[in-house]
């Protein structure tokens, strides 16, 4: 498989990354920094990577960035076929209410700038014919919630546009893959409370690695969240105004 990954440098990205250097895929790595960008890059070849794997910057802040990453990893892919994108920002409720600025971050790129960069990769796997695009969202976009309601809104209008490509393009051949984890400890959610069923990167992402091979349009990690979610989105609103969830 030739894949090219957005935010491949650290957490799940980077677990699923090395899943598929370790069974010999050709990777292109894109990302905001040139350092990271090349330790990664070093790592999975060690790993048994296919070939140099090669990167280009993109910032999901800077969506003029987004054509030239993708190019790039087209010219060096020989073909886009797989296209990861696992890069995001988080930031705690209590951040987010009190920095705006913060929170104008986190809401463009969750947001609005994954979608972009989506809307290019959906261009250029439709015009060679299809391809996957497998983008990681969140549970927090399955019900707005007290301690995520800025960013679960980011997170929530993501799914919904990955669901709409998923119900236009798939019989033009893209296979959109919304990935939903529940808590995974890394950097993004270093200093918080691990929840119940909190789990580490290793453990999403061979789920996340056998959605991409299938294709499969919606998968909670781990997948206990599908059940999770199903009942915290039939909870009545009394309750939910009650409970700090
Ligand atoms: N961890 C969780 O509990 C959890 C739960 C649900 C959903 N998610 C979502 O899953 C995805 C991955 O999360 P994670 O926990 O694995 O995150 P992480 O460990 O913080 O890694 C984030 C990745 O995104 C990259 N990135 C950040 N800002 C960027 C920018 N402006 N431009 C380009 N790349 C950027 C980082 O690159 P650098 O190396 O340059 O920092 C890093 O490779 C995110 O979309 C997150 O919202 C996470």
């Amino acid at each position: 498989m030739k894949v090219a990954l957005l935010g491949a440098t650290k957490g799940m990205g980077r677990a699923l990354a090395r899943l598929m250097a370790e069974r010999g895929d050709r990777l292109f790595l894109m990302g905001r920094s040139s350092d990271e960008l090349e330790r990664s890059a070093r790592d999975l070849e060690c790993r048994g990577a296919k070939g140099t794997v090669k990167t280009a910057f993109c910032d999901l802040l800077k969506p003029e960035t987004f054509g030239n990453a993708l190019d790039c990893a087209q010219r060096e892919l020989d073909a886009l076929e797989t296209v990861v994108v696992t890069a995001g920002l988080f930031g705690t409720q209590e951040q987010l209410e009190s920095d705006q600025e913060q929170a104008a971050r986190v809401l463009t790129a969750d947001y609005t700038n994954t979608v972009l960069f989506c809307e290019e990769v959906r261009r250029r796997l439709i015009a060679r014919g299809g391809g996957t695009l497998c983008v990681l969202s969140s549970v927090a976009g399955d019900r707005g919630r007290k301690p995520v309601i800025l960013y679960g809104s980011a997170k929530a209008g993501l799914s919904h546009y990955l669901e709409g490509l998923d119900h236009k393009f798939r019989a033009s051949g893209l296979k959109t893959v919304c990935v939903k984890p529940g808590f995974v400890k890394t950097g993004m959610t270093a200093g918080l409370k691990p929840p119940p069923f909190a789990c580490n990167p290793q453990d999403v992402a061979p789920r996340i690695l056998r959605a991409v091979d299938r294709g499969t349009p919606l998968v909670y990690v781990p997948p206990i969240w599908r059940y999770v979610m199903w009942v915290i989105r039939h909870l009545p609103r009394f309750v939910m105004r009650r409970i700090g969830f």
